[in-house]
């Protein structure tokens, strides 16, 4: 199972995501994400064995434990990769210390276990489009808002159709 680790984000920072991706409509080309697969991933598995599926869930229980519910805001555009074909996303403005705690925490746990994950540095993002064409330069204001992030969830991902489908296998509540 192709899997990875996310926090969800509440309706209205959605809303918020969802209006600056309307506002991208109007001057950006390529594969916009769905609002309803709007995420922060925290760690990215990859092909896990099914066995080893519950295993990821609890060492993600663990991780969570010690972590309250924190606000964050949501703050500029930016782009990985190349020009004609980047990805898009909106980042933070605020909440950095509690994103990369949560993170590190999370991939902590996972080491404990031997689980692997994609060791890249993690950077708290909200993908809005694929293979986006930002060579001419201009991007819009994002919408930003504020809001509690509550819930980190292990998701399946199968990439078989014609857009991702994720699923969540394990949803945890910070308390
Ligand atoms: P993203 O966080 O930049 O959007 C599921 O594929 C999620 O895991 C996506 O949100 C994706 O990118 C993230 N991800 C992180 N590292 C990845 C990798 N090496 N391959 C695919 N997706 C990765």
């Amino acid at each position: 199972m192709r899997l990875f680790v996310a926090a969800e984000l509440p309706p209205e920072m959605i809303e918020a995501l969802s209006e600056t991706s309307a506002l991208l409509r109007s001057c950006v080309q390529g594969r916009f994400v769905g609002p309803d697969l709007f995420h922060v991933t925290l760690a990215f598995l990859g092909e896990v064995p099914y066995g080893e599926v519950s295993r990821a869930a609890a060492a993600l229980e663990r991780a969570c434990v010690p972590h309250a519910p924190f606000v964050t805001t949501l703050g500029e555009l930016g782009t990985f990769g190349r020009a004609r074909s980047a990805v898009l996303w909106q980042g933070f403005a605020a909440g950095h210390a509690a994103w990369r705690t949560l993170a590190a925490c999370v991939r902590g746990a996972l080491d404990e276990e031997s689980i692997r994950y994609d060791g890249k540095g993690f950077l708290p993002h909200v993908t809005l489009m694929r293979r986006a064409d930002v060579s001419a330069g201009a991007l819009p204001m994002p919408c930003v808002e504020t809001g509690a992030v509550d819930t980190v969830t292990l998701f399946s991902s199968d990439l078989s159709g014609q857009r991702p489908r994720y699923e969540a296998l394990e949803r945890i509540s910070l308390r």
